[in-house]
């Protein structure tokens, strides 16, 4: 995979500490604003990356970059896939995807009509413990419970209580605690046990966004709550439990990791610990792979999987702005 890589902030930082770790991700370029050039050469210094941009447009037409990876504010997701796909470029766009349904359609469209590879950057659904954990669902009997928190007290919640409201606490721009963290409480969810059949959302609604809150998914045979908090000082192993009649899983660290789990029955309990590695390692190797060997069956059913997050995310979200249609 022939990287291009666009914006250059918290998650592209993290981004880099592991990349090289993957042999089959050529890091060709990054791009962002000329006014954060100075940025973009301490980058390009302390990396591999070969090339800077500061046209997205001159970017796009580099033959020797065949994927971007879009890390911008949520709100600018659909503009720069959307050109990226038009360009000829398979696209990871990071989570949550994009804004609308009426978005995702069109990026699915141009993506399928042009052969071309489009991902939401969502690690739960590429670690291996993932597996581990549809296995071990077989051995819990009947489940009826499930639960899972993910909440992080947000580097950006001390500004925003002072009236700096950055992109992460604009629930216009795609921020808020549905959209940033339980999202991937969302993606855990479905691609356990896909659909729910109802979706509620009670939350914290503090200066026009969810601060915090509490989704309730049904099922048909069990209920579960996805908890999310931006704004509350969190604990940082994972409290998430799945609960059967013959046993439960425990995911012992954040939705958005899953690399310690441990499976609870009456013969004592079995913990998978995956070896360090960033979280990020396991979604970015699948991705360079599937590209490489073109896997578009692959790339097609993660898409499917996307959609149905986006449904959930679109449907909640009309619900908030029912509550709060003046905001
Ligand atoms: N997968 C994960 O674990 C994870 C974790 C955190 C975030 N994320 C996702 O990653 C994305 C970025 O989050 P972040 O935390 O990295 O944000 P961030 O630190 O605020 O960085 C945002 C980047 O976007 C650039 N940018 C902002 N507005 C722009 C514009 N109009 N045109 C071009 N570039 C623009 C900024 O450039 P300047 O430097 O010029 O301002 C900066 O490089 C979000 O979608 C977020 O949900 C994912």
């Amino acid at each position: 995979m022939k990287l291009g890589i666009i914006g250059s902030g918290n998650i592209v930082s993290e981004f880099l500490s592991f990349v090289e770790n993957i042999k089959n991700i050529e890091l060709v370029a990054i791009y962002g604003r000329e006014k954060s050039i100075d940025k973009l050469y301490d980058i390009k210094n302390n990396s591999k990356i070969k090339k800077i941009y500061t046209e997205y447009n001159q970017l796009l037409l580099d033959d020797d970059i065949d994927t971007i990876y879009v890390a911008l504010p949520n709100n600018l997701h659909f503009d720069f896939a959307e050109k990226g796909l038009l360009s000829g470029k398979n696209v990871i766009l990071e989570k949550p995807f994009v804004q609308t349904m009426a978005e995702f359609k069109a990026l699915q469209k141009i993506a399928q009509e042009k052969n071309l590879h489009l991902y939401e950057a969502i690690s739960n659904q590429y670690s291996p413990n993932f597996k581990k954990i549809t296995q071990w669902i077989n051995e819990i009997g009947d489940i009826r419970l499930v639960s899972l928190n993910y909440s992080q007290l947000s580097s950006r919640y001390a500004k925003f209580k002072t009236g700096n409201v950055l992109p992460a606490f604009n629930f216009k721009t795609g921020g808020g605690a549905l959209q940033d963290l339980n999202v991937y409480n969302l993606h855990l969810l479905t691609g356990l046990f896909g659909n729910p059949r109802k979706v509620n959302y009670t939350y914290n609604f503090v200066e026009n966004v969810d601060t915090s809150g509490i989704l309730t998914l049904e099922y048909p045979n069990f209920i579960s709550n996805a908890i999310a908090g931006k704004d509350v000082f969190s604990i940082k192993n994972g409290v998430n439990f799945i609960e059967g009649d013959k046993g439960y899983i425990s995911i012992d660290r954040p939705t958005n990791d899953i690399s310690v789990i441990s499976l609870h029955t009456e013969n004592g309990i079995d913990t998978v610990r995956l070896p360090e590695q960033h979280r990020m390692f396991y979604e970015f190797e699948t991705f360079a792979n599937k590209i490489e060997i073109n896997d578009l069956n692959f790339m097609n059913k993660m898409l499917e999987h996307s959609q149905m997050v986006m449904e959930i995310l679109t449907t909640v979200k009309k619900q908030i702005q029912n509550d709060y249609p003046e905001k």
